[in-house]
C-alpha cells in the first residue's frame, strides 16, 4: 500500500496528480518528461507565460536588498510604484490601491472597506451585502458568504453570514428574458428590487464579477447592464464592488473587464493575472470618493494583513506591469480571443453537445447540452465536462472544468478555457484539436 501524502490531499480520491518540475511559456513539464499546454493560464493565474528568466532575476535582486518589512510600521518604494503603475490604467475615479496576498484577500478587504465607508459618513446601519447567485468571491467565511456557489456553500452553511443573492445576467438559460425576445435588463433591475426589499438605508455594497469565472465562465452581461447597476447604487447610496481578480488585468483585452462597458466602479477586486503566478499578490483597487471618505473621517481602516504590500510580492508585480505594457499584453487577448472564440464555435457546427461560447478575450466559456433545441443540461452523473477536460489532457492541453450550473446549480456543463495572454496561432489549434478529439470521445461515452 501506498503512504498517505505529508501534504492534506485536496482530494483523496485523486493522489496521483502529476508532479509538475518546470514551467515554460505556455507550457508545463511533469517529472516524467510529459509536456502539456496550459490553456487555462494555471486557475487563470500565469498571465505572461511560465518561466520568465527576466522575473526570477529580478526576484534575486529584490530579495537581495529586503525580502519583508512591516506594512504597519514601515513604507518601502515598491508598493508606491506598483500601486501607481495599476492607477495609470485604472478607470479615472480610481485613487488608491490596498495590496493584499490574493483574490480572497482582496474581496475581503472590499467587504470592510464599504463596511467603514459608511460608517465613516455616518450611516452605520449600512452593512448589508448583495451579490449574484452562480457567482464566486473566494474561499474565506465572508467571501464564500458572497460567492453564489451553492455546491461551495452547503457545508459551511451554518457559518455563513447572510447576503441577498440575485439572477446572474445569463441570457442562454435568462428566467425573465426567455418569452421576451431579447435581454430586458430585468436582472440589473432586480438589484433595484432586493435594495428596496432590503431596506436601503441598510445596504452597504454589491458584489459582481464584471464577467464571469469558473462557476459560469464568460457570462457576459449586456452592453447597458453596468450602466444600470451603477445608477441603481448612486440612486440607493450602495457601492458597486466589481470582482476582476479572474477576468480584470488584461485577460478581456482591457486592463479592467468593466472598461469595456466605460462605468467606475467604486472598488476592483484583482489578483492571479497581477502577480502572474511569480508571487502571492492581490489588491483592492479604491475610488476617489472612498478614500477621501476614510481621510475625512477617522482616518484609520481596521484591517491589515501581515503579508500587505509585501516588498517581494509589489516588487514582482512591477516586473509584470512592465511585461504587460511591453508586450501589449493587457490588448492582444482581444484579438487571440476572438481568433480562438471563432474557432471554439465553429465545432458546434460539428458536435451537437455544445449549446453555447461565449466569454470576452481570453476568457472563453463553453456550455455543454444533452439536447441542443430544449437546451436540456446532462445530468450530473455523466460528468460530461470531466470526460472532455480528461479527453484534452491525455492530448496534453490543460482546461478547466467548470461547476455544475443549470437546473439551481444540480446539473449541467461548461468548461472554461483561459489561456495566458501570449497565445500564439500554433497553440489555438493545439487546443482546437484536442477540444474536438475530446468532445467525440466523450459523445461516445455519454450515448
Ligand atoms: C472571480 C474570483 N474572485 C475571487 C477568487 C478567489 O481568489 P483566490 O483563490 O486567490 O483567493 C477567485 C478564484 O478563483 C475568482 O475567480
Amino acid at each position: 500500500m501506498t503512504a498517505r501524502p505529508a501534504v492534506f490531499p485536496r482530494d483523496f480520491k485523486v493522489l496521483d496528480r502529476p508532479s509538475i518540475v518546470r514551467g515554460r511559456g505556455m507550457y508545463l513539464e511533469d517529472d516524467t518528461g510529459r509536456r502539456y499546454l496550459d490553456a487555462n493560464s494555471s486557475a487563470g493565474v500565469v498571465g505572461i507565460g511560465h518561466g520568465r528568466t527576466e522575473i526570477a532575476e529580478a526576484i534575486l535582486e529584490a530579495g537581495d536588498s529586503l525580502t519583508f518589512v512591516y506594512g504597519g510600521a514601515f513604507n518601502h518604494p515598491w508598493q508606491e510604484k506598483l500601486a501607481r503603475a495599476i492607477l495609470s490604467v485604472a478607470p479615472p475615479s480610481m485613487a488608491a490601491v490596498y495590496f493584499v496576498s490574493g483574490g480572497s484577500e482582496a474581496n475581503e478587504t472590499a467587504i470592510k472597506l464599504a463596511r467603514q465607508y459608511h460608517v465613516e459618513r455616518g450611516k452605520p446601519q449600512k452593512s448589508k451585502l448583495i451579490a449574484r447567485w452562480q457567482s464566486y468571491h473566494g474561499v474565506t467565511l465572508a467571501t464564500l458568504s458572497l460567492s453564489g456557489r451553492t455546491s461551495w456553500r452547503q457545508i459551511f452553511s451554518p457559518y455563513l453570514t447572510p447576503v441577498t443573492h440575485i439572477a446572474p445576467p445569463y441570457p442562454y438559460r435568462c428566467a425573465y428574458c426567455a418569452a421576451q425576445g431579447g435581454c430586458t435588463l430585468a436582472c440589473a433591475d432586480e438589484l433595484e428590487r432586493a435594495i428596496l426589499l432590503e431596506g436601503p438605508d441598510t445596504v452597504a455594497a454589491f458584489f459582481a464579477e464584471t464577467i464571469v469565472g469558473t462557476t459560469a465562465t464568460g457570462l457576459t452581461p449586456h452592453a447597458d447592464y453596468y450602466a444600470r447597476v451603477r445608477e441603481i447604487c448612486d440612486r440607493y447610496d450602495v457601492l458597486f464592488v466589481a470582482d476582476e481578480v479572474l477576468c480584470g488585468y488584461g485577460r478581456t483585452g482591457k486592463p479592467f473587464a468593466i472598461q469595456h462597458w466605460n462605468v467606475s466602479p467604486d472598488i476592483i477586486t484583482m489578483g492571479k493575472a497581477i502577480g502572474s503566478g511569480y508571487a502571492p499578490l492581490g489588491a483592492a483597487v479604491i475610488a476617489d470618493k472612498i478614500v477621501e471618505a476614510y481621510a475625512a473621517g477617522s482616518g484609520r481602516f481596521v484591517h491589515g494583513f501581515t503579508y500587505s504590500g509585501m516588498p517581494v510580492s509589489c516588487f514582482t508585480g512591477l516586473k509584470v506591469f512592465e511585461i504587460m505594457q511591453r508586450e501589449k499584453l493587457f490588448e492582444r487577448p482581444a484579438e487571440m480571443g476572438e481568433r480562438l472564440m471563432s474557432e471554439v464555435k465553429a465545432l458546434a457546427d460539428k458536435h451537437d453537445c455544445i449549446g453555447e461560447v461565449r466569454g470576452r478575450g481570453l476568457l472563453i466559456g463553453v456550455e455543454f447540452v444533452a439536447d441542443r433545441m430544449t437546451r436540456a443540461p446532462f445530468p450530473k452523473e455523466a460528468a460530461f465536462t470531466a470526460k472532455v477536460a480528461a479527453g484534452m489532457r491525455r492530448r496534453g492541453v490543460i482546461v478547466s472544468p467548470g461547476v455544475p450550473l443549470a437546473n439551481f446549480g444540480r446539473d449541467g456543463d461548461h468548461l472554461q478555457i483561459s489561456p495566458p495572454f501570449i497565445i500564439a496561432e500554433a497553440e489555438i489549434a493545439l487546443i482546437i484539436d484536442a477540444l474536438d478529439g475530446a468532445l467525440t470521445d466523450a459523445t461516445a461515452l455519454s450515448l
